[in-house]
């Protein structure tokens, strides 16, 4: 499968480091933008440096996985996911600020993330959100309603409990497993309700 993940400057490092290893894992081909924030909140959340400069942020994110993994600048138009001719099984923006959501639900196209979500959105692809943000401003909810109608899939990153999470990384796979779930990838990250 060949997958977008956009990473954006809300909190959730986490997530998109361990959903970005689980693409890969299960044998995508990943294109790959992390905004100007985005990498801030990479650098603050996940090596302690809010000042690591962009390329060794994301040398430290890709690790060894560099072979699957496509990097594109945030102005990159002429990526293959600024146009809807390229051939994309799945997008995904994790985590979503709402910066972005209310650029998205405007039909604003200010980065790559922006022109790749708004791709999926018009060729009707699967596209998967995952915000973080609280609590939330009728602007915001009118914007995630906006994204939903438009065939967006809004996954919170609102971990559930109830799967006997011990970790933080119990709780972060709570998460990418649901996402890899909407994106159409099989994935054992948690067990199922009703399976055990
Ligand atoms: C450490 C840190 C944490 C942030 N957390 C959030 C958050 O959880 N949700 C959110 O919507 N914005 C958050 N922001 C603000 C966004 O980064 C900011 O609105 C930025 O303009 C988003 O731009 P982007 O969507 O292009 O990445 C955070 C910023 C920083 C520096």
């Amino acid at each position: 499968m060949r997958v977008f993940l956009g990473i954006t400057g809300a909190s959730g490092a986490p997530y998109a480091q361990r959903l970005l290893h689980a693409l890969v894992e299960a044998g995508c081909e990943v294109g790959l933008t992390v905004s100007g924030a985005g990498i801030q909140v990479l650098a603050t959340e996940l090596y302690d440096d809010p000042r690591l400069p962009r390329d060794e942020v994301l040398r430290r994110l890709v690790g060894d996985a560099g072979d699957q993994v496509a990097v594109y600048g945030e102005g990159d138009f002429s990526s293959p996911f600024a146009s809807g001719s390229a051939k994309v099984d799945a997008y995904v923006i994790c985590p979503c600020s709402m910066a972005t959501v209310g650029t998205l639900a405007s039909g604003a196209m200010q980065n790559l993330i922006h022109r790749a979500a708004s791709v999926a959105i018009k060729e009707r692809r699967k596209l998967v959100l995952v915000p973080r943000e609280t609590p939330l401003s009728s602007i915001h909810l009118r914007g995630l309603a906006t994204l939903n109608e438009a065939g967006a899939v809004i996954l919170f990153a609102a971990p559930g409990f109830y799967h006997g999470a011990k970790t933080i990384d119990d709780l972060v796979d709570f998460v990418v497993a649901r996402c890899l779930d909407h994106l159409g990838i099989d994935n054992e990250l948690i067990s199922r309700w009703g399976t055990t």
